[in-house]
């Protein structure tokens, strides 16, 4: 596996690799690697001839009194894991590489971006979509690799790419959990023992939600249990809970098209975000 921490090197790799007629799949991680990255990498690998992952901590997508700083790092470990699973090449750009200079063009999500954590971390998909776009220009991938354990930021995605219009086909994956439900997510080892103890408690949540839905229950009345459910928790507190159209992300009267049950906690250690989507039930 190759590691490339220049805009130069690596576009000069893609280049190469497409003249000679390989298909590239591109995986954007945050880093601090787990089987859900490990996923979309094996997925890259099934469908692309090559795959780069790129470990880049965005600090245009935390707030300011996010977890930035706090946010898990291990290089050295994610590249064992990357070079493990697939990934023929590591993109590891300094902030500086990626933020250069106060560009003077901004780009601002308006679309699918004031519920969830869209409204509770405003400039956050700003911030993502900034990065994706410096991304997709120096990795140039034919393939974009992406969870659904952040569902709005594939919805959020979705549109930039077909917005401006980036040859690229986005790929979504599912979610992969813990074996006790807990979606994977690099944010969990910052949970306190007893957090971490209580936090599959979301996704069962979530599920009983989805079973209620399916047995015929209203919006309202399945909204109500599951935040009652979720307020039950010993530690913590409930960011939001939501039921809304999914992918445009609007309020529902009913669970007859495809809809997102979505929720954010905020432990102390953490704050997790997990979904269910379901297709319509009538
Ligand atoms: P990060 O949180 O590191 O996630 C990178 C990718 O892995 C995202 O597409 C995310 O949805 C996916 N992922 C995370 N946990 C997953 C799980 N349990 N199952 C399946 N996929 C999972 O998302 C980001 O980084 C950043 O916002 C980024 C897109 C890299 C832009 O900075």
């Amino acid at each position: 596996m190759i590691v490339f921490k220049t805009i130069e090197e690596m576009q000069a790799y893609t280049k190469e690799q497409k003249q000679n007629g390989f298909k590239v799949g591109f995986v954007p991680t945050m880093g601090f690697l787990h089987e859900g990255h490990v996923s979309l990498m094996h997925r890259a690998k099934q469908e692309c001839d090559i795959v780069v992952t790129s470990i880049f901590v965005n600090p245009t997508q935390f707030g300011p009194n996010e977890d930035f700083e706090r946010y898990p790092r291990d290089f050295e470990r994610d590249k064992e894991i990357a070079k493990n699973n697939g990934s023929d090449v590591l993109f590891y750009p300094s902030s500086s590489v990626i933020y250069p200079n106060e560009a003077g063009t901004k780009l601002m999500v308006t679309k699918r971006t004031n519920r969830l954590c869209g409204e509770k971390r405003p400039g956050h998909f700003d911030g993502v979509v900034t990065v994706l776009t410096k991304l997709f220009h120096i990795i140039q991938p034919d393939r974009a690799y992406f969870g659904q354990k952040d569902a709005q930021q594939v919805a959020i995605v979705d549109d930039l790419i077909n917005s401006y219009f980036f040859p690229i086909q986005l790929v979504i994956c599912p979610t992969i959990r813990e074996e006790d439900g807990l979606a994977k997510s690099s944010r969990n080892v910052n949970l306190r023992d007893d957090e971490r103890r209580i936090a599959p408690q979301l996704y069962e949540g979530l599920r009983g939600a989805k079973e209620k839905a399916q047995k015929g229950e209203t919006v309202n009345e399945v909204l109500q249990w599951l935040y009652k459910i979720l307020q039950r928790l010993e530690y913590g507190e409930v960011d939001y809970v939501e039921i809304l159209s999914y992918p445009e992300l609007q309020p529902v009267e009913g669970f007859d098209q495809k809809t997102i049950i979505a929720l954010a906690y905020q432990f102390e250690g953490a704050r997790l975000i997990d979904n269910i989507i379901m297709e319509g039930v009538r």
